[in-house]
């Protein structure tokens, strides 16, 4: 399976929101050496032996898929850290939360494509819940920082809800915009 990092994030996302995070902060940094990101939530969190569950691909809790007892999101970033020389951490603390961080060397050939953050921060901003989420972007290449940060509820608020399809149709075209200007400011600066 060839899945993008944006698909890796989206799950790290779900799983926040599905272990009841009230807030819960994204971060995607591009460098021209290394990529980094972080999923913070205060979800339920997890205890050791958990976390020591979650890291293994033959297991799920069994809540979400009964029947079914594969879980996917971790072992998958573990095992995309692993085959490009990068690094992934998970700090989990039951009933405070979890902070999951990795780093991959950007010019690593095993290391997958960014994929397509537009539609990434679309679905993390429109699932089912009242979670809070904010959203940090950078971008630094050329020696020079750009940055962009989505914070949910503002959203909500200025669209009257996420929950409608014109609403997300909006969403969605602010987001495009915002990946444009980071991109023509980088233009800028390479001219
Ligand atoms: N942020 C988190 N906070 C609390 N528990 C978590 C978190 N992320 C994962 N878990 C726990 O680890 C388990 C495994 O997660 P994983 O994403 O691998 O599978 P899943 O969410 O059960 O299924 P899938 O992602 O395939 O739909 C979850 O069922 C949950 O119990
Ligand atoms: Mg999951």
């Amino acid at each position: 399976m060839h899945a993008s990092l944006a698909d890796i994030l989206a799950d790290l996302a779900q799983n926040s929101v599905e272990a009841g995070a009230r807030r819960i902060s994204i971060s995607f940094s591009e460098k021209p050496d290394e990529i980094r990101f972080a999923v913070e939530d205060d979800g339920k969190g997890m205890d050791d032996d958990t976390l020591a569950k979650a890291l293994d691909p033959f297991w799920s809790d069994g809540v979400k898929h009964p029947g079914r007892r594969v879980g996917l999101g971790i072992p998958f970033l573990r095992q995309t850290a692993d085959q490009c020389g990068g690094k992934a951490s998970i700090v989990s603390k039951p009933g405070e939360g979890t902070r999951i961080e990795a780093v991959f060397p950007a010019d690593n050939v095993d290391l997958p494509p960014v994929g397509n953050l537009v539609l990434l921060w679309l679905q993390c901003l429109s699932f089912e819940g009242s979670y809070g989420m904010d959203i940090h972007r950078r971008r630094e290449l050329v020696g020079r920082e750009d940055a962009y940060r989505i914070d949910r509820d503002e959203m909500s608020d200025a669209l009257g809800g996420l929950e409608d399809i014109g609403a997300l149709g909006l969403l969605k075209e602010y987001i495009v915009s915002l990946e444009e200007s980071l991109n023509e400011e980088q233009r800028e600066g390479e001219k």
